[in-house]
């Protein structure tokens, strides 16, 4: 695809992980605002992407979509006119096969129609899912979509939602923003961490342009503690990972927003170098302290201590996992708690970590001054 949009990975909110089929005009209006008035969208959480049940169970009688009556008697493009009056974009949903997965019409076949239509509704963002897609290869499914999505002349996100059957990050690079890695997160500990393992294999293939997309967050949604959501969110920052909050923001605790309005890492994420971190290094018993790892602009690395083990532990970042020379003076700076922890030479650094907890921090590696040398 060549839209020039995800140069970084794409924030928001989507409606599934909290509302599932139960959402309505009012509700993607009233998040549309809450996304304003609690500070969020001046932080990039700007896409309001509606998920499955938007549309009527059929066509109508010229094979066109059509929004479902009770839920939206205003019509997508009424909703498009709101959201973009807060200067906020309108994602939607479709699926590469006959129907939804909650079994609504599908847009294979309807490539062109759909596009068109969805454009014309002033639609931002398309999330492609992979249902009732009758057995014909993803390869064959998702390029007609993004080629009738070019052929609107619209500036159209598309989030290509394949579940990570059929290894799309080896592929979907040259058809979509970004690609599902993973089956679909719930809102569980054991659910996150193995969706983040499956979703780091494919690191090397993100980049700005095309990500790899381990699912929506599901931070606020109450099946976590708060130290098992912000690593959560640390992590999927890290990953470079889309940000796209799926609880809802107009009934969140002030730890919610605390977690996702983490200025220092939403940067992270954001970051213009655009790659993704990795698990680096990984102790203890099954493997379960972990050090995660990656490059940032400025010569900066971003550096999570998370400790999945049942109790709380030191986890210690050597400089050598992190690909630093021993020698290496560096700066460390606490993204949690926003500040400088330490200004070292000692090759290493330590934290205690609490139980399903992490430390996150930008490591910046000082150059000497000519005194020094
Ligand atoms: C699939 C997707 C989910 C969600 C639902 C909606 O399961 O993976 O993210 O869109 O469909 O039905």
């Amino acid at each position: 695809i060549n839209n020039g949009l995800a140069q970084t990975p794409q924030m928001g909110w989507n409606s599934w992980n909290f509302f599932a089929c139960d959402i309505s005009e009012t509700v993607i209006k009233e998040t549309a605002d809450a996304l304003v008035s609690t500070g969020l969208a001046d932080l990039g959480y700007i896409y309001v992407n509606i998920d499955d049940c938007w549309s009527d169970m059929k066509r109508n009688p010229e094979g066109k979509l059509v929004p479902h009556q009770t839920y939206f008697p205003s019509g997508i493009k009424a909703l498009a006119d709101h959201v973009h009056g807060k200067s906020l974009k309108l994602g939607i949903y479709s699926d590469a096969g006959a129907f939804t997965c909650q079994v609504r019409p599908g847009s294979l076949h309807y490539e062109d129609d759909d596009a068109q239509l969805f454009a014309s509704w002033g639609v931002d963002y398309l999330k492609y899912d992979n249902c009732y897609n009758l057995g014909i290869k993803p390869q064959e499914r998702y390029p007609p979509m993004r080629n009738a999505l070019n052929a609107t002349g619209r500036k159209i996100f598309y989030s290509i939602c394949e579940w990570g059957v059929d290894d799309p990050a080896l592929w979907a690079g040259k058809i979509g923003n970004s690609w599902r890695t993973t089956d679909d997160i719930n809102d569980t500990w054991a659910s996150m961490t193995t969706i983040a393992d499956l979703n780091d294999k494919w690191a090397a293939y993100a980049g700005p342009g095309g990500w790899n997309d381990p699912d929506m967050l599901e931070v606020g949604n109450g099946g976590m503690t708060y130290q098992e959501y912000r690593a959560h969110f640390s992590i999927w920052a890290l990953m470079k990972a889309p940000l796209l909050i799926g609880c809802d923001v107009r009934n969140m605790s002030a730890e919610t927003l605390e977690i996702i309005s983490n200025k220092e890492v939403i940067a992270i994420n954001q970051d213009p170098l655009g790659v993704q971190g990795r698990k680096v290094y990984v102790s203890g018993e099954d493997g379960c302290l972990q050090i995660w790892a990656g490059p940032l602009s400025g010569h900066r690395l971003v550096v999570v201590l998370w400790n999945r083990c049942s109790k709380s532990a030191t986890i210690t970042a050597g400089w050598d996992a992190l690909g630093l020379e021993s020698s290496t003076n560096v700066s460390i700076r606490d993204l949690w708690k926003h500040k400088l922890v330490s200004s070292t030479t000692m090759a290493s650094y330590s934290a205690l970590v609490d139980a399903h907890a992490c430390e996150m921090y930008i490591f910046t590696p000082q150059t000497m001054t000519r005194s020094e040398i």
